[in-house]
């Protein structure tokens, strides 16, 4: 039987977005696989009085099962109350939808919100596969995210090439045509915690360390000034903390030259256009951090809880950080 994220006490990003625009800060879009993230996510949320974005991928939904997850979200919400918020702000996120039989069930299943990839297709293919989803969607309450424009990383064999930035000359047809609710962009982010290749970076003499190339910010402005007020979202926003990766290489990992996003990029995005700013990697690396230290000073230990509580402390620590000293969202609710 289908059932209305309503039900769940979730709701859409349509209110949301429309304030984050014009307050001049961003929606954190955090991935989730686990309870531990599940939790650390609504506790720093609550802390934080953030709205939040909790998204599940393909890859989620096939290592945790759709159902758990979406009880877990439900969860998420009766959590927040239980630790004093009110009204919370808590949308159930489809990330990287790639059919719309996947975007209809889980709109069928309470989610809240959809993406629908299609910035692999043709344009033509890509608007139509998007205009479908949402109009099945919109019956239903549910907002569309779509994306346009093929970011490095998962999606592309390249690395942030600028011939796959998103056209700004493309974006009034594809929004208007497809009547989504957001837009994702390509602007040089890209997935996963090796965002550039070392001979795109230059090199911090003092401390080794690669600097990346800048944001491609003259194509947002582009867009902005051809969608005024619209919604547009950054993937493959993770930072790649050097010190999350200095313990992880401590402690018996090898990462080398992994490099993100730097944060007063993304501080600077946070207060356009941008809304939705998505971190997957760098719950990865905190919690990996945590637990490789953990391991390496207790090897007598061996309750998951013993390790899974630091590493659910350190990601809590870092989604606050990105609330309040990131994007912005803090103070919202
Ligand atoms: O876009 C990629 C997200 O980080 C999700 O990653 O497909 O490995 O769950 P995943
Ligand atoms: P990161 O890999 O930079 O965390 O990006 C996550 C993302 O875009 C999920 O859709
Ligand atoms: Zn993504």
């Amino acid at each position: 039987m289908a059932v209305s994220y309503k039900e769940l006490g979730l709701v859409n990003t349509r209110e949301m977005f429309a304030k984050a625009v014009k307050g001049g800060y961003a929606i954190p879009a955090f991935n989730f696989n686990t309870m531990e993230q599940m939790q650390a996510i609504v506790q720093a949320a609550v802390k934080q009085k953030s709205p939040v974005i909790m998204q599940v991928s393909k890859g989620a939904r096939n290592y945790a099962n759709g159902t758990i997850l979406r009880y877990m979200a439900q969860g998420a919400v009766e959590y927040a109350k239980e630790l004093g918020c009110a009204n919370p702000q808590i949308v159930l996120h489809l990330d990287h939808g790639d059919s719309f039989e996947l975007c209809k069930d889980c709109i069928d299943n309470g989610f809240s919100s959809v993406m629908i990839d299609g910035s692999a297709l043709p344009y033509e293919d890509n608007i139509a596969l998007t205009k479908k989803v949402v109009e099945y969607a919109h019956q239903h309450d549910v907002t569309v995210e779509a994306e346009l424009g093929v970011l490095a990383g998962v999606e592309d064999e390249v690395q942030a090439e600028e011939s796959h930035y998103t056209k700004p000359e493309e974006v009034i047809d594809f929004a208007t045509r497809t009547g989504c609710d957001s837009l994702a962009i390509s602007i040089g982010t890209s997935h996963g915690a090796y965002k550039f290749k070392p001979e795109q970076c230059t090199r911090d003499p003092k401390t080794g360390r690669l600097v990346p190339p800048p944001l491609a910010f003259d194509v947002l402005h582009a867009i902005e000034k051809k969608l005024p007020g619209f919604p547009i979202v950054l993937h493959g926003s993770s930072s790649v903390p050097q010190d999350e990766v200095d313990t992880i290489n401590a402690h018996g990992g090898k990462l080398p030259d992994a490099v993100g996003i730097p944060e007063e990029q993304l501080r600077e995005a946070a207060k356009s256009a941008v809304c939705k700013i998505n971190i997957d990697s760098d719950s990865r690396l905190a919690m990996t951090a945590a637990i490789r230290k953990y391991f390496d000073e207790h090897p007598e230990h061996f309750d998951p809880r013993q390790y899974l509580k630091p590493a659910r402390e350190n990601m809590q620590k870092m989604y606050e950080h990105k609330i309040v000293d990131v994007l912005g969202s803090n103070n919202k609710l």
